[in-house]
């Protein structure tokens, strides 16, 4: 999707302030952070009151939240799901409030399509088949296995279960790559340190490539990988997703060999999606980022302008 210029989102007029009820799923990472504060910014601008809850990791609390959203019978609902699965009851009761629900960032895995008006996001699979390319062209064919060791996201969540597919399906021809694990690690820094840690003393020298479901963990691994006395970035080839500034600065430090994008920066999209339901207005089912890949040419340019 396009970025919405800051005056295309204020310059709209609608007849009243419309209440934006938003359920985030927690702030792991940087990349969260910085899609909190594109949303409550975007919100602020477009002059949208904002009902905000940050639900910890726990989709408990965002069914919570969402109903306290129906209760103060807000015009819209936009939930950033934890998980994928455990929505539909939910979302029935919200479509029996009358209220449209955006969903943003991860997806959720419902049957009924007509429970929420529109996904917006990223397309995780695609991330994960670009980092799986990298590997492809990076690797020459070899009859000695290479070895890859994975951090996963959240179990259950859109970007661990595409990301780990994506890059699999791009790999699948080649019988040489080979994983040696893979493990949750929550998309937090302290765990990706301490899985990797693990994966390190289980697996030592026969791990050549380290491939981390985001950038926060990836910055917890690579400080495992050089207390355990190897060089990120050649003994172990990194590839990490989202692109924030301290990863992009790794990357230009030659310690991460590929960053694939993926863009938090979704508040003009949801606030846009939002005065359009708002004025009645109907919206593709689906609206995708666009996003790129940073290799370690790339980094110092792309970090010029990155503020996240
Ligand atoms: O859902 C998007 C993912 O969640 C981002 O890659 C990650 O950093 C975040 O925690």
């Amino acid at each position: 999707v396009e970025k919405q210029p800051k005056e295309a989102l204020a310059s709209t007029t609608l007849a009243r302030e419309p209440v934006l009820g938003f359920s985030q799923l927690g702030s792991e990472s940087a990349w969260r952070l910085a899609n909190t504060n594109s949303i409550t910014e975007a919100a602020k601008i477009a002059d949208i009151r904002l009902s905000f809850n940050n639900a910890e990791q726990s989709q408990e609390k965002q069914i919570e939240a969402v109903r306290e959203f129906v209760k103060q019978k807000v015009d819209v609902i936009a939930i950033a799901p934890v998980v994928e699965t455990g929505w539909e009851p939910i979302l029935r009761e919200v479509k029996q409030a009358g209220i449209p629900v955006v969903i943003i960032d991860r997806n959720v895995d419902v049957a009924d399509q007509s429970l929420y008006v529109s996904h917006i996001g990223s397309d995780f699979y695609e991330e994960g088949k670009k980092a799986g390319k990298y590997l492809v062209d990076k690797f020459p064919k070899q009859i000695a296995p290479i070895g890859i060791v994975e951090l996963r996201g959240t179990e259950g969540s859109t970007p661990s279960i595409a990301r780990g597919k994506g890059l699999r399906d791009a790999i699948a021809t080649r019988k040489d790559f080979r994983f040696l694990a893979s493990e949750n690690a929550d998309f937090t820094v302290v765990k990706g340190k301490e899985v990797m840690k693990k994966f390190l003393a289980e697996k030592g020298k026969d791990i050549r490539v380290l491939y981390s479901h985001n950038d926060d963990m990836t910055l917890g691994a690579l400080e495992a990988i050089e207390e355990y006395g190897l060089v990120p970035g050649k003994d172990i080839v990194v590839v990490t997703v989202d692109g924030t500034h301290k990863a992009l600065e790794k990357l230009s430090e030659g310690k991460i060999n590929l960053v694939v994008e993926c863009n938090p920066l979704l508040g003009p999209n949801l606030i846009q999606a939002v005065k359009e339901i708002f004025k009645g207005n109907t919206l593709p089912k689906r609206i995708v980022t666009s996003e790129n890949v940073f290799t370690q040419v790339t980094a110092a340019s792309e970090m010029a302008s990155r503020t996240y």
